[in-house]
Formats: C-alpha cells, structure tokens, sequence
C-alpha cells in the first residue's frame, strides 16, 4: 500500500495542487492528513474541497482546524495567526466548519501499519523540534512508525537500541529504507506553509510493502497564493514568509 501523508496545508490551494498533480505522475493508494487543513491562507473552503473529494483514509485535526472551527477559542495564538483564524470561521461554509469539527485528536492507528498525530502522539498542542523531544515519544508511546506535523519542517527521527539519529531532509526527493528494530517518528513537512528555509511544498509517500519512505519538495506558484492572501485583507508577513520558507 502506498500512502500519500499530507501536514499543514493552511488553506493555500495552490500548493495542495501542485501536490497532487506532481502525485499524479506516480501511484499511491490512500491518503492520511495529519491536521491544520485551514488558517493562514486565503482559500480554505476550496482547499478544504479538494481535501475532501480525495475520502482521506484517516485524518487528525490541528490547532489551527479546532480555533477556526471554534472548538477552541486561540488564545495561545499570536494577533496574526489569530486574525487569520477568525477570518477563516467567517468564511467556512457550514458543511466545512462541521467537517472541521469532526476531526479527531491523534494518535490514530492507520490500518493497523503506522499511527499519525499532529504535534505529538502524546499532546496533539506539543511540538517535536529535537532529539529530546523524539525520545520522551518513543519512550511513552509504542509506535514503530509514526507520523507528526505541526513544526512544518520535514525531519525523520529514527531510534535504534544504541541511538537516536535525525536526518533533516534537504534533498528535492528524500528516500529512506527502513531498517528492523529501529522506530521512526517522520514529519512529512507543510504542503501550505513550509518553514525549513525551502519555500517548496513537502509531503511524504509511505510504502508499506517496500517499507521505504520518500519525502517530496515540489514548486507551486507561490506568487499567486500570495496575492490571495493580501486581496483578501490577511496580515501581510503570511504572504511574505511563503516567499523565504520561514
Ligand atoms: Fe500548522
């Protein structure tokens, strides 16, 4: 089975196009969303129905899908996240607010191969920036496999008995074999607003049966989203990190 693993797309349409049609060129079989579809961007009702017509196989939802469906009020926001926030509940139609809505909080085992989580399979809120944090997961949590977001960089942390390694992908396609007796924790990066210092969309493909994972960076026109994001009155810096990556 090959598994299209989609983070943080933010409303930014463009980039999940890209994804797609770059995707198109190559077979997978399901697709897995690992939170935060919506905030940021300027378009999240077309986004979201674009997400949506793929049937998601199993999704997880992020901080910003619970404060912009209004399951959270965002007060651990910053002003600009927040305005957007509130911009996009204004804007969400009720069938996408109720989709929202419905998501679920990680960890969510995915037929029965792999599990997935926003921040952390432990708090959906928290971040894995670093080895430490890798490590209290896989201490307290029994996944060979597990994919995260929420930092919107891609990074794979692998721990073997002897050590905990990360590899921070830089290369325009990743591949990773898997190897017996080591534990992985993936982030596949942010299709919607990626913050390594690559402006490039980043998504991953899990293959089950080879056990190989490729992480994928790929151009979409970034000027277009941009625009969209200052015709609609969002805070000018959203439209401006796009164009650095950060
Ligand atoms: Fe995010």
């Amino acid at each position: 089975m090959r598994y299209l693993i989609l983070s943080d797309i933010h409303s930014n349409k463009e980039a999940l196009s890209a994804a797609l049609s770059f995707m198109r060129r190559k077979r997978w079989d399901k697709v897995v969303f690992l939170g935060d579809l919506v905030g940021y961007g300027a378009d999240p009702n077309s986004t979201m129905d674009l997400l949506r017509s793929l049937r998601p196989l199993a999704a997880v939802r992020g901080n910003h899908d619970k404060v912009c469906s209004g399951i959270e009020n965002g007060e651990m926001f910053n002003r600009i996240a927040l305005e957007a926030a509130m911009w996009t509940r204004r804007k969400l139609t009720p069938s996408n607010l109720r989709w929202l809505k419905q998501l679920p909080e990680g960890p969510v085992v995915v037929d029965d191969a792999f599990a997935i989580s926003h921040g952390t399979p432990i708090d959906e809120d928290a971040y894995i920036f670093g080895e430490i944090e890798a490590l209290n997961v896989f201490r307290q949590t029994p996944f060979e496999l597990c994919f995260f977001g929420h930092s919107h960089f891609p990074v794979v942390f692998a721990l073997s008995p002897d050590e905990i390694t990360t590899i921070l992908t830089v290369a325009p396609v990743f591949r990773l074999k898997m190897r017996p007796g080591v534990r992985y924790l993936v982030n596949p990066g942010s299709i919607g607003q990626p913050r390594d210092g690559n402006p490039l969309c980043s998504f991953a493909i899990y293959d089950s049966d080879a056990r190989t994972i490729a992480i994928h960076r790929v151009a979409y026109p970034i000027q277009a989203t941009q625009r969209k994001i200052l015709a609609a009155g969002l805070p000018r810096p959203l439209a401006d990190r796009l164009g650095v990556g950060r």
